[in-house]
């Protein structure tokens, strides 16, 4: 029913530069595999196999990444090492990967709204794939909200209990709980101080979102940081009861900061690499 998921990919990841600087964030691998990459199995494990991404300059990398590389496969062909490119040949057969350049940064709202030309009206995902989500007992966090979203049929956003002190960095929610991890969001607000803060439910980058949404956002005004902001068009769908917030099962790792980034490499590496014998 979801068969659309946007990955907004323009942002300029200037935490990691030097590393950054000719090459886009969402290429940097944890372990083996580009951060991204982890967000499009994510969304075609949750059946929305058609990705749509909202890139800019320099970001031709993502673009080649789900494309075949013909001189790789000749002569990867028939070697010890073809199994190493089993994962990302499985996306590519399963997707298709469009693509839009956002020409402003003008916030994620905005990169949200230039996506509307690949997404069209009908209810979407969106990843953020700076935050990587990894559930290594049972579905991923998209699929989870994908079940909510057929249960609702309203927008959903994933959230997650952050410490007070880092509720500046994050959208925050605040509602009626209507069962055990899940509100009817009520109200709110994009990088309170944590005075301002309605609540310690902070937004992670994971949505489901009605397509109504476009609209709203082309008449949202620049919000936090002058920016187009996401939670504020979402804001407007919450005021009538459009949005139910998650909190999801799994892990999530900051990977747009340096440590979590970290943190996701250790963890991945420990879980999940098979170490050669
Ligand atoms: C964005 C959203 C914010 C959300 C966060 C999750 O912020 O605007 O609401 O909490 O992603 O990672 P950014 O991290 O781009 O500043």
């Amino acid at each position: 029913m979801v068969k659309k998921c946007l990955f907004p990919v323009a942002g300029y990841g200037t935490r990691f530069l030097p590393a950054t600087k000719s090459m886009p964030k969402e290429m940097l691998p944890v372990v083996n595999k580009p951060l991204v990459q982890y967000g499009v199995e994510e969304a075609m494990g949750a059946g929305m196999t058609n990705c749509a991404f909202v890139t800019g300059r320099g970001k031709r990398a993502i673009a080649d990444h789900f494309d075949v590389s013909y001189e790789l496969e000749h002569q990867i062909a028939g070697s010890s090492k073809e199994p190493l490119l089993d994962s990302i040949r499985a996306v590519i057969d399963q997707g298709t990967f469009t693509m839009v350049r956002q020409r402003e940064m003008l916030g994620l709202g905005h990169a949200i709204l230039t996506g509307e030309a690949l997404i069209g009206p009908e209810p979407f995902g969106v990843v953020l794939s700076d935050d990587l989500c990894i559930n290594p007992d049972g579905p991923g966090v998209l699929s989870q909200m994908l079940d909510l979203f057929e249960q609702f049929r309203c927008s959903v956003v994933a959230v997650q209990e952050v410490p007070m002190d880092e509720i500046h960095k994050y959208g925050v929610i605040s509602g009626e709980c209507i069962q055990e991890g899940l509100y009817r969001v009520e109200s709110m607000v994009e990088k309170p101080t944590a005075g301002n803060a309605p609540s310690n439910l902070a937004i992670i980058g994971r949505y489901i979102l009605t397509p109504d949404i476009f609209d709203i956002i082309r008449t949202t005004k620049p919000g936090a940081n002058g920016e187009v902001q996401i939670t504020d068009a979402l804001q407007i769908q919450a005021q009538k009861g459009g949005v139910i917030a998650y909190k999801f099962e799994g892990q999530r790792f900051d990977c747009g900061s340096v440590p979590g980034f970290v943190e996701a490499t250790n963890f991945v590496f420990d879980n999940f690499y098979v170490k050669d014998s």
